[in-house]
């Protein structure tokens, strides 16, 4: 058994380029040497872009709407995060994987080149779920203050200029939503934008069924939208990660379901910090087509 010493507040660890999260990087072969299975679906975000939300609505149309065969186990179990690996505080991700029936739903932050070969071999669908980068800055500055394996994020102005270059977990935004919007040029990947959920859950949610080639009534996707509201997953222990130890999340600090809200980013930039973000932003994303909305 390790002491929470050994995993808490640990600095990034960098695997092949990328700053990871320190215990993650331990037996990183397990990572490389994953074996996928044919009809496994990928959930790949950057941190903080509606991940869990994204994995319960995918697990809500798997299950037809039925709320109370999707409340079966709490979501790090029925969606379990691939590169996840505390030290033994929980199971970890690959053998929470190996446990699941299939089809399996894998979560993943992972940037692309750090994605196990085989699911790329296979052709697994995916879906990316992107966020704007304002609200995920200030949603992953919260989330440091509350997820202890992660470094503490220091002030906002700080966590600012480290998610800027690209000094957090997992790296670069840009770099991530870029590669990640490119390689729907050539692979199975279903491109979604957490803007659009908010305003748009009906025909999102239909866009996640024609790709996993579900058919779903108008009534089932009510019921999808009902439980994957935000008030609804706020209050449900299954997804709100009430369930996981104190010592890798705290939530007095901050609640994993925090706003959940498009536009949050307005209440926390400066005028000067916007101006900054925004010069960086024209720089790094001139050349993608990619857009997002940063309010509704
Ligand atoms: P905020 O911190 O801005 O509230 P992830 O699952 O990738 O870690 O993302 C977490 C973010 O998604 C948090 O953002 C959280 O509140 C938001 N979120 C979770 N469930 C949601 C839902 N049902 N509707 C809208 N946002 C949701």
């Amino acid at each position: 058994m390790v002491s929470s010493e050994e995993v808490v507040r640990k600095d990034l660890k960098m695997i092949h380029g990328h700053p990871m999260i320190h215990t993650f990087v331990f037996n990183w072969e397990r990572i490389e040497q994953f074996q996928c299975r044919p009809d496994d679906i990928v959930i790949t975000t950057y941190p903080k872009s509606g991940t869990t939300w994204l994995s319960e609505i995918v697990d809500m149309v798997l299950n037809d709407g039925d709320a109370e065969k999707c409340k079966r186990d709490v979501i790090t179990a029925k969606a379990p995060m691939l590169e996840m690996a505390d030290h033994g505080i929980r199971i970890s991700g690959v053998e929470q994987l190996k446990k699941n029936p299939s089809p399996r739903l894998v979560k993943t932050h992972l940037p692309i080149d750090l994605l196990p070969k085989s699911f790329w071999k296979n052709n697994s669908k995916m879906i990316y779920m992107a966020r704007n980068a304002k609200d995920v800055a200030v949603s992953y500055y919260h989330f440091h203050l509350m997820d202890r394996l992660l470094p503490l994020p220091g002030t906002w102005e700080e966590f600012l200029e480290k998610f800027m270059a690209g000094n957090v977990a997992y790296g670069s935004w840009f770099n991530h939503v870029k590669s990640w919007w490119k390689k729907t040029e050539e692979h199975p990947i279903l491109f979604l934008h957490y803007e659009d959920m908010k305003e748009n859950p009906k025909q999102e949610i239909k866009k996640i069924a024609t790709f996993l080639e579900k058919k779903l009534s108008n009534d089932i996707v009510d019921k999808i939208i009902h439980h994957t509201s935000f008030e609804t997953m706020k209050n449900n222990p299954m997804v709100n990660f009430t369930h996981m130890p104190s010592t890798v999340m705290d939530h007095s600090k901050s609640t994993f379901m925090r706003k959940g809200i498009a536009g949050d980013w307005k209440n926390y930039f400066t005028v000067a910090q916007n101006e900054k973000f925004d010069d960086l932003y024209e720089k790094q994303m001139s050349g993608s087509s990619l857009q997002f909305r940063t309010e509704l």
